[in-house]
C-alpha cells in the first residue's frame, strides 16, 4: 500500500478506486494550485501524484521526491511534466487519452461556430435590450460554415474527431497538416494532406490539434498570420504557446485574418489583455475542452486507474514514457 498526493479536488469515485486499493490519499481539496513549496512539503515521502495539467512538474522537483514512482496526470496533454526527467528517474508518467476526443472536438466545433455566427456577441446584444426587429442588415452577419474549408493543424484523436464533424455535419472541405499522413481521414472525410503553408493559404478555418512541444511552440506567429485569408478564423483548444498571442491580437486587429476562437491561452489563467477588448469576431474560453461532466470524471476514473496499476508495478493503460524502468518496490 502506497501514499498518494492528489493535487486538487476531484470526483470522488476517483478517489474510491484508490481508497479500495488501500491507499493512503492527501488530497489538495482547494481549487488552488499548491505553490511549489507545499507541493513538496505534501507530495514528499509519497509514492504517486495525481496531478492537473498545471501542476508543474520538473525534474528539480522530481529530485526532492525520491520516493515518487507514478505521475498520472489528468489530462491528455503531458507538457507540464519533464518526462525525459520522469523516465530518468525510473518514475511512470500517464495521461488520459481517447475519452475526452469527442467532448474536445464538440467544444472545438462550438467555438467555430461561435466566432462564425457570432453567437456570443449576438447574446451580449440581446440581453442589452438592444434586439427592437429583424434587419435583413442584421448588426450580427457572419459567415457560413457550410461547405467552406477547415485547415486541421495536427490529425490526432482530436483532430480527426474535428474531420468528422466538418464533413459529416456540414459538408466541408477537409485538409491537415501533421507529423504523419492518416488513412483513415483521408478515407472517410476526404481529408487531403497539405503542406502547413498551403493550409495557411487556403483555410476558411483552422483548428489546432497539436501537442505543445519545442517544434509546435509559436507555429502560429506574425509569419503565419500574414499567409492566412483575410477571412480566415483561427480555433485553439490544444494548447496556449502553439500561438504567439502578440502577434495574433496584431494579426485580427489589422484585419490579416477575420478572427479566433481560444480556448487556451499562452500563459494560464492570464489571457493577453488586448485580446479581452476585443469582442468582434473573438471568442474566448477559460480552457473547457474535455468540461462536461461525464467527461470529466471519466478522465478521473482513468486517472486513478492508470495509479493503481503504476503503483502495483504493472505497466498502466496509459503509460507516456513506455521507456520508464520503474522504481522498485523498495525504493519507496
Ligand atoms: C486538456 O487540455 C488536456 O490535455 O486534457
Amino acid at each position: 500500500m502506497a501514499e498518494i498526493l492528489i493535487t486538487r479536488s476531484v470526483f470522488q469515485d476517483a478517489v474510491d478506486i484508490l481508497n479500495k486499493k488501500g491507499h493512503t490519499i492527501d488530497i489538495n481539496d482547494s481549487d488552488e494550485i499548491l505553490p511549489r513549496r507545499e507541493l513538496v512539503k505534501r507530495a514528499h515521502g509519497k509514492a504517486g501524484i495525481v496531478c492537473l495539467l498545471n501542476d508543474k512538474i520538473d525534474s528539480a522537483l522530481m529530485d526532492e521526491l525520491p520516493s515518487l514512482k507514478v505521475i498520472s496526470n489528468i489530462a491528455v496533454g503531458y507538457d507540464n511534466i519533464d518526462i525525459t526527467a520522469a523516465t530518468q528517474r525510473g518514475i511512470m508518467v500517464t495521461n488520459t487519452p481517447g475519452v475526452l476526443t469527442e467532448t474536445t472536438a464538440d467544444l472545438a466545433f462550438a467555438l467555430l461556430l461561435c466566432a462564425a455566427r457570432k453567437i456570443v456577441e449576438a447574446d451580449e446584444y440581446t440581453r442589452a435590450g438592444k434586439f427592437k426587429n429583424w434587419q435583413l442588415m442584421q448588426p450580427h452577419m457572419g459567415v457560413d460554415v457550410y461547405e467552406k474549408t477547415l485547415g486541421i493543424v495536427g490529425m490526432g484523436a482530436i483532430g480527426q474527431a474535428m474531420a468528422k464533424r466538418a464533413k459529416k455535419g456540414f459538408d466541408m472541405r477537409v485538409i491537415y497538416y501533421g507529423s504523419s499522413r492518416k488513412e483513415t481521414a483521408e478515407k472517410e472525410y476526404g481529408a487531403q494532406f497539405v503542406e502547413f503553408d498551403e493550409l495557411l493559404a487556403i483555410s476558411d478555418f483552422i483548428s489546432i490539434h497539436v501537442p505543445l512541444t519545442e517544434k509546435t511552440r509559436y507555429m502560429f506567429s506574425t509569419e503565419a498570420f500574414k499567409k492566412m485569408k483575410n477571412s480566415a478564423i483561427l480555433i485553439n483548444t490544444a494548447r496556449g504557446p502553439v500561438v504567439d498571442e502578440a502577434a495574433l491580437v496584431e494579426a485580427v486587429k489589422d484585419g490579416q485574418i477575420r478572427g479566433a476562437a481560444l480556448d487556451v491561452f499562452e500563459e494560464e489563467p492570464s489571457v493577453h489583455p488586448e485580446l479581452i477588448k476585443i469582442k468582434e469576431n473573438v471568442v474566448l474560453a477559460p480552457h473547457i475542452g474535455s468540461a462536461s461532466i461525464e467527461t470529466r470524471l471519466r478522465m478521473a476514473k482513468m486517472a486513478a486507474r492508470n495509479m493503481a496499476e503504476g503503483l502495483k508495478g504493472n505497466r498502466p493503460p496509459n503509460l507516456v514514457n513506455e521507456k520508464v524502468t520503474s522504481r522498485k518496490e523498495t525504493d519507496i
